[in-house]
């Protein structure tokens, strides 16, 4: 079956008792028990409910993985990753990371002994030296964010199998419809389903896929464990949104590329950070892993934090706000909100500077999102 089918009928069956097309929202939180020890697959809604269910087997299917698992959030989803690891574990992150992520590992992890090095995501032969015997977990995001470098899944995943680690890819920045990390070698996918995968900026969740038996089992256990599930409501609005996310992928991705282009001649750019431009180091690599390059788009505005305050107070469509991947186009300001946990000397080390600016480019008309830049950029 192809994407888009999947994408509106796996794990999507019509209630079997009314008929019903639409997967219902079963607001409950538990379960008539016929006898003890006896039920109908569901206890209690933190362990399982019917609508999380629909959400976590759609959302498998499309990434091609054996099994999902719905979170509260996608930090909830990057956490139970993270307690797959016993304490004083190695883990190995990409260094350009969401500063959520980071923010989880400096101030909690940390604090409990992880042990955590950053390999530079331009640079293949740094994973490969910080994966020594000891590193269990390799965690990355490709397209990364801010900088939307890409990372070539499939290499690393040889070198992590060498050392019998286990390799987790955040894949929130692309979605499935473009890149599916598990057929290229990664053990553990994770989304923020608050981004694309929902697609219209009304929920806050997470997931995580894989295929492997132990690791879903660990995770399951985890989830229940620890109880940060998303409540039905929000996996039915994530399940409306998947139907539709081959279509709005497609449409970000045309204005995201037809922006980038613009920008790129604009003589108030200084670089834009675009994974389909031609002209970019990524290009080729995203090109062999991926089938399309997204709808994100960073860009170093000519000037400093003056030029970026007067371009983002001038814009009308592209709204300041935190969050990617709905249907409205946004536009942040990491060093100060995304990336802001960083410190100066770490945002400049990783590249992040005074005049980065990033957008993520909704579906609107293009001519009108084009000339909201044009505007703001005068
Ligand atoms: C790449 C990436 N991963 C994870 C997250 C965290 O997701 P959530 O905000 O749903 O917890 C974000 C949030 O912006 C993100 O951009």
């Amino acid at each position: 079956m192809k994407f888009e089918t999947k994408a509106i009928h796996s794990g999507q069956k019509p209630d079997p008792q009314t008929g019903a097309v639409i997967v219902p929202v079963y607001q409950t939180s538990t379960y008539q028990q016929e006898a003890i020890g006896k039920n109908k697959g569901y206890e209690y809604s933190r362990t399982g409910n019917p609508t999380r269910k629909a959400l976590e087997d759609v959302l498998a299917s499309l990434e091609e993985g054996e099994y999902g698992l719905a979170f509260a959030s996608g930090l909830a989803a990057t956490t139970a990753v993270f307690n797959l690891l016993e304490q004083g574990s190695h883990i190995v992150v990409g260094d350009d990371i969401y500063g959520g992520t980071y923010r989880l590992l400096e101030s909690i992890y940390k604090r409990s002994g992880l042990k955590i090095t950053y390999a530079d995501v331009d640079d293949l032969d740094s994973f490969e030296k910080a994966i020594n015997k000891d590193a269990k977990l390799i965690w990355v995001e490709t397209p990364t964010n801010p900088l939307l470098k890409i990372i070539d899944i499939k290499r690393l995943s040889e070198i992590v199998k060498r050392e019998d680690a286990i390799l987790a890819v955040d894949n929130t920045f692309a979605s499935p419809y473009f890149q599916k990390p598990l057929t290229l070698g990664a053990d553990i996918v994770v989304h923020s389903t608050t981004k694309y995968i929902s697609g219209h900026s009304d929920i806050i969740g997470g997931a995580v896929i894989t295929s492997n038996k132990q690791l879903y089992d660990d995770l399951k256990f985890y989830q229940n464990a620890a109880g940060a599930v998303p409540g039905s409501w929000d996996c039915w609005l994530a399940i409306r949104g998947i139907k539709t996310l081959a279509v709005r992928m497609r449409e970000h991705e045309k204005n995201a590329l037809y922006l980038a282009k613009y920008l790129e001649k604009h003589p108030n750019v200084n670089k834009v950070y675009y994974p389909g431009l031609s002209g970019s180091k990524q290009y080729d690599l995203a090109r062999k892993q991926m089938s399309g390059f997204g709808g994100i788009i960073s860009f170093e505005i000519k000037g400093g934090f003056p030029q970026v305050e007067k371009f983002i107070s001038k814009l009308k469509i592209f709204l300041l706000a935190e969050s990617l991947g709905g249907v409205e186009s946004l536009v942040c300001y990491p060093p100060k909100m995304t990336h802001s946990i960083f410190s100066v000397e770490e945002r400049e080390q990783r590249g992040i500077r005074d005049n980065l600016i990033r957008l993520s480019v909704g579906i609107e008309h293009i001519d009108d999102l084009t000339e909201d830049i044009k505007q703001a950029l005068l």
